[in-house]
């Protein structure tokens, strides 16, 4: 084991764990296969978003759209709104997110700790009465009232794209040292989805890429209706989605999300979010399709820190989600 000292916390982003789950694959009786989690809380900003943050941010740089003073006006369900916000303090611009009601407290809270402005909107769109199309709206708003302000754009960025496939991605194949069987991963605008899709295609893998998807969503052909927990799923088809399709889709209930995180909580120890609970249930519901010798990966966004008063505690998910049967 070496011990590095870093010159930057930028240096620090990405390389995260990628760890096997021998409690999980015993409680599911799970002989000869091998299942693994990138734990993508362990990024500074505490999820997956560092990556994409970080390379919207130098693209915007590299065209020269994004300069010292600049303010960035984006929509975010929390995380990439965290990432962000540390990106505008590396790189000396002003940040604004907006955000809507379904977002975690804490994550909010950081955001603003991180010197974030939040701009938060009260209803869904009128006309689709989705949320993520009000917080768009709302975008175009600011970006008129502050003159000079950019939006990055993280729906259709192919940045985003990058960033999951020579960072995700490719540490998972390099950490493994072989191509692994699948690998489940959480869709919202579907760039981290689209990177390792992008990745397995380059190095002519066989692994089959499983979006991951919430009920109500409208990616890869959902149907729309009522989304209760923040992270994955969205109200519209983004840019991004359209241009990479993956192996398989899985849409997973709100309640067995919660239920599947609360498993890996206790089982091994490790805590998910909201989307890293869709994942395992997921996983969960496909495991008579796995066969021996086979390796799955599962990608877990981000940590669960930020949802103990949401899908951990018990009155909430009693006032807020209904029981599937
Ligand atoms: C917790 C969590 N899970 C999953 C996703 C989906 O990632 P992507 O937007 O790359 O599809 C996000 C995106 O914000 C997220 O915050």
């Amino acid at each position: 084991m070496t011990t590095s000292a870093y010159a930057d916390i930028e240096d620090v982003a990405g390389d995260t764990p990628l760890v096997r789950l021998p409690r999980w694959e015993a409680a599911h009786h799970l002989s000869d296969i091998r299942i693994y989690a990138k734990l993508e809380q362990f990024n500074p900003g505490g999820s997956a978003k560092d990556r994409t943050a970080a390379a919207l941010v130098a693209d915007a740089q590299a065209t020269k759209r994004l300069k010292p003073g600049t303010i960035v006006v984006e929509s975010s369900s929390g995380n990439l709104g965290i990432a962000l916000a540390r990106q505008a303090i590396l790189h000396d611009f002003e940040f604004h997110c907006v955000v809507d009601p379904r977002t975690n407290e804490a994550t909010l809270a950081l955001i603003q700790a991180y010197g974030g402005v939040l701009h938060p909107i009260t209803e869904p769109d009128p006309v689709t009465h989705d949320w993520l199309t009000a917080r768009r709206n709302k975008v175009q708003e600011l970006l008129t009232e502050y003159p000079g302000s950019i939006n990055l754009d993280q729906y259709s960025n192919q940045a985003a794209f990058t960033a999951h496939s020579e960072g995700t991605m490719s540490e998972i194949f390099d950490a493994l040292n072989q191509a692994p069987t699948r690998v489940y991963v959480a869709v919202s605008t579907t760039g981290t989805v689209g990177g390792c899709l992008t990745e397995v295609q380059k190095r002519r893998a066989h692994t089959e890429v499983i979006a991951v998807d919430a009920e109500g969503s409208v990616l890869y052909g959902g149907q729309r209706g009522e989304r209760l927990l923040p992270g994955y799923g969205a109200g519209v088809t983004t840019d991004l989605s359209q241009q990479r399709t993956p192996h398989h889709t899985r849409r997973v209930a709100a309640t067995d999300a919660v239920d599947a995180a609360r498993q890996l909580a206790r089982t091994e120890a490790i805590i998910p979010g909201a989307s890293g609970g869709a994942v395992m249930a997921a996983l969960r519901a496909d495991l008579d399709q796995l066969n021996p010798g086979d390796t799955v990966v599962v990608v877990l966004h981000d940590g669960g820190v930020a949802y103990t008063n949401t899908i951990y505690n018990d009155q909430w998910v009693e006032q807020n989600l209904r029981p599937t049967s």
